[in-house]
This record gives structure tokens, sequence and C-alpha cells, in this order.
């Protein structure tokens, strides 16, 4: 499949017709263009939100899917759990074995429980690239009853003029990129996020074997120097494969936006999770 071909869910992501996030598959896997930049950049997920997971959940043993560099994953294990992550991409693997995290290479879809057990199944902002329903389906079986599926999204809201540079200068250099930027000035990235919520939900109830999907949200800001958040921008999903002279002029006009406000801002997030316990037989 070409990388950029018709309209996609953007990310945040929008109810467009065309391809869903996860067919785009060399996207979702270009993750590891530069796990070092995106191990140092990424946020780490609430404390609270983890908590909440270990205690809904009956036991220790946690399934992490699409566990990147190991963010989530690290901060379960210092939660008390032990880890299984499952990354495609093996240089996001390679990264979180060294850091002390046990992960096989697979996508999820693809990935075989080997009649293995775990009382959670998580997803650190990565199930949007898995199928919704086979994801599901998957995870009931790696669950042992009373186990939880609790795949959760960070929703992050830039400043509005900084979205606007952003998107302008990105529509210029990549004309052609499924990616909208500019849907973050119409309507909030929540809304934007819900429609990916929903599918997740459905996803889950055609599983058959969970209880009714809820949402658990907790919300956090976070204050950016221009240089932090430059640091961080090469990691999003839609800049992982520019060319090196594409990506600095999109950096230069983030930045340009960035010093016209001061220098600095401070980014709201959302983390969401979507998430049931399995109840019958998988
Ligand atoms: C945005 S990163 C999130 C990484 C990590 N969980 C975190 O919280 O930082 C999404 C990850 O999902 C992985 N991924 C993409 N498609 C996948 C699939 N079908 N099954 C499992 N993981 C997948 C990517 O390789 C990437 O490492």
């Amino acid at each position: 499949m070409p990388i950029y071909s018709g309209r996609m869910p953007t990310v945040p992501p929008e109810p467009a017709p065309g391809p869903e996030p996860h067919q785009y598959r060399q996207i979702a896997e270009s993750f590891g263009t530069d796990p070092e930049r995106y191990d140092r950049t990424r946020p780490r997920y609430p404390d609270a939100l983890v908590d909440r997971i270990v205690a809904a959940s009956p036991g220790p043993r946690v399934l992490d899917v699409g566990c990147g560099t190991g963010t989530a994953a690290r901060q379960f294990q210092a939660a008390g759990c032990t880890v299984l992550g499952v990354e495609p991409d093996a240089r996001m693997a390679g990264f979180a074995r060294r850091t002390g995290v046990e992960v096989e290479v697979a996508t999820f879809e693809a990935w075989d429980a080997a009649g293995r057990e775990f009382d959670a199944v998580i997803a650190g902002t990565a199930w949007h690239w898995v199928d919704p329903v086979a994801g599901a389906a998957r995870a009931a079986q790696a669950l042992r009853p009373g186990g939880r599926i609790a795949p959760f999204h960070h929703v992050f809201q830039s400043p509005p003029e900084v979205v606007e540079a952003l998107a302008q200068v990105y529509r210029r250099v990549v004309p052609d990129s499924p990616f909208n930027l500019s849907s973050q000035l119409t309507r909030s990235p929540l809304d934007a996020y819900q429609a990916l919520f929903t599918k997740i939900a459905d996803g889950i109830r055609a599983a058959g074997t969970f209880s009714e999907p809820e949402q658990w949200r907790f919300d956090w800001e976070r204050s950016y120097t221009r240089d932090e958040w430059l640091d961080q921008m090469p990691t999003l999903g839609a800049l992982t494969q520019l060319a090196p002279d594409k990506l600095a002029d999109v950096l230069e006009g983030a930045g340009a936006a960035i010093d016209a406000i001061g220098g600095s801002f401070t980014m709201q997030y959302a983390t969401v999770a979507v998430t049931a316990s399995r109840t019958g037989d998988a």
C-alpha cells in the first residue's frame, strides 16, 4: 500500500471515508526510525491511569501491545507487574529489550499467545494501528476470565497558533499527505478521538466475551520549551517518514510559531482508556 493515498482518519483521527489507520502499515511501523529520540521525548502515562488498570486487573501478568520502546511497559513493571511486549518494529523492540522489557516481534493480529494467559492487555497510543475487531478477539484469547483489556491513548491539544502554523507549512511541504493537521482548528482533539474510542469499544463488543466497555479519562498538562517540542515532533506519525529537508521546513515553521508566543507553551493532555473485563469463553 502506498504511504500516502486517499484520505485516512488523522492523528487526531477523523471519521473520514477511506482506509483505517491500521491499514497504513508503512506509517504504523515507521516509529523505529529513531527509537532513542522516541523514548527520550514521548510523554509517560499518568500514574493514576496505571494504578487504576493494575487495581482493576485480577493479577500482575500484563501484555503490552505495540510496546514501542517500552514506555508504558516500564511503568507497569514499576507498579509491580510482569510485562511481555508485542511489537512489530524490531528497532523499537530492540530498544525496549535493552531497558529490561521482554518483547516478541510481531503485529498483535499475527502474534500467538501459545497457551499463555494474562491478567491485562494494555496498549499505549498503539491500538489505532491494530485492527480493532481482530485485536479485541486476540486479546480475549490471551486473557484469563476476569482479565482486563485496556488500550489507552494520549490526546493532546497544542495552542491554536502552533496548530495553524504547523498545518500551513505541512500543507505546503507535503500537499498529498493523508494527515489533516488543521482538523484541530475546527474541533477539539477529544471530539476527533471519540470516533476512534467508539471503534475500539465496538471491536471489544464484537469479541462477544467482554463486559460493556467504559472510558477512563485522566487530564493533565505539560509545558514545553520550543526546543523540547521540536525534539519530540519528528516522532509523530505524520512526520516519521519525511525527507530531512521537508522535516526541517516543518520544524522551522512550528519553531517560529512557538517563538511568536513567547518561546514555550503548555500542552493540554487527556489520556483516555477504553476498557472492559473478560467475562465468558474466548
Ligand atoms: C505511537 S507508538 C506507541 C509506543 C508505546 N506503546 C508508547 O506508549 O510509547 C505505536 C506502536 O505500535 C506499533 N504497532 C503498529 N502496528 C501494530 C500492530 N498491528 N500490532 C502491534 N503493534 C503495532 C508500532 O510499531 C509502534 O511501536
